[in-house]
């Protein structure tokens, strides 16, 4: 019979933070309005510059997290359960860093992370982030759509999902717990990977992407709850089967693979009607599909009999 343990994101969530003022960064909108190439710069610093272009399609209609707390209060199994990881994630060493593409394409291949940068282009896009425990963040992240990762892995036209396998470092203590059934393995549909959403994140706040928030690449689908969203990402395959997904083989029951946001469909032990902003902690609506159903809605529309929002 399988075991229901509860897991750091299940418990109690620890002492608040105090208020504090929400920094709102409106210079990061002003004079956004058109998109330009990026200069040529030094690699390792092309994972995120202060002068990326701000994409400013991607309004948060909020403001934006301070980055003290989105870098400081993280959910990453691999280094431990508790939300307080980040200094012990600073081991996990940025460079070098290849992701394998597998499966479906042309042509199975591993990359360098820089010889991938060299290939897209780089923007800024605010986001809204909706943990399934309730919290949520709002933060600018420096990356490119995953779009544009399809079209330099190439998949076969019978692809239907992608899978993101991400690291399993000596440095991650975590993975030591014989409970999870590392390594931690998120998918979604290749049209949903293909929707102008989907985003790969390598950089956050104009900097390069820091260890405990999924440096150095992270897959970001902020109509999802967080957990689909796998960091330090090694491995992509391409394949014509759903996979069975790190949270989904944990609690069948209360992770699914779509796992859309909907403030009407609780988890069967919390509400998620609402959520909690981290820094200021204030309360507010949780809105379907994260605010984002303009963009996403239509991927779900002939979908009948799937439990999308769990
Ligand atoms: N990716 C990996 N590899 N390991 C994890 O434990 N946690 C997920 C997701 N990606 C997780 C992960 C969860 S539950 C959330 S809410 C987000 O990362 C949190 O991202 P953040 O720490 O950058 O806020």
């Amino acid at each position: 019979m399988h075991i229901i343990r509860r897991r750091g994101w299940e418990v109690t969530e620890r002492p608040v933070t105090p208020e504090h003022v929400v920094l709102k960064r409106r210079s990061l909108l002003k004079g956004a309005t058109a998109m330009t190439i990026l200069p040529g710069a030094a690699l390792f610093s092309r994972a995120a510059r202060a002068d990326v272009p701000v994409n400013p399609a991607f309004k948060p209609g909020r403001a934006v997290t301070e980055e003290k707390y989105a870098t400081t209060y993280n959910n990453y199994y691999e280094f431990s359960e508790s939300k307080d990881l980040w200094r012990d994630a600073q081991a996990l060493k940025q460079r070098p860093w290849t992701i394998k593409l597998d499966g479906m394409l042309k042509q199975p291949r591993t990359i360098g992370i820089d010889d991938l940068l060299k290939q897209v282009s780089l923007e800024e896009r605010i986001y809204r982030h909706r943990c399934v425990e309730a919290w949520a963040m709002t933060v600018p992240w420096t990356g490119f759509p995953l779009s544009q990762l399809l079209k330099i892995a190439e998949p076969l036209g019978s692809t239907k999902y992608v899978v993101f396998e991400t690291a399993q470092d000596k440095v991650m203590s975590g993975l030591d717990a014989p409970f999870y059934p590392w390594p931690y393995v998120e998918g979604v549909t290749i049209d949903e990977a293909s929707n102008e959403l989907a985003f790969i994140s390598t950089g956050m706040y104009g900097k390069p992407l820091p260890p405990q928030n999924g440096g150095p690449i992270r897959l970001t689908l902020p109509w999802k709850y967080g957990f689909k969203s796998g960091k330090a990402i090694v491995k992509i395959t391409f394949t014509d089967k759903r996979p069975m997904t790190f949270w989904e083989a944990i609690g069948p029951t209360e992770y699914g693979f779509w796992a859309n946001v909907n403030p009407a469909v609780p988890h069967p032990r919390w509400s998620q009607a609402t959520e909690r902003l981290l820094g200021s902690d204030e309360r507010v609506p949780t809105q379907i599909f994260n605010g984002y159903a303009d963009q996403v809605g239509a991927l779900y529309a002939d979908l009948k009999n799937e439990k999308l929002f769990m």
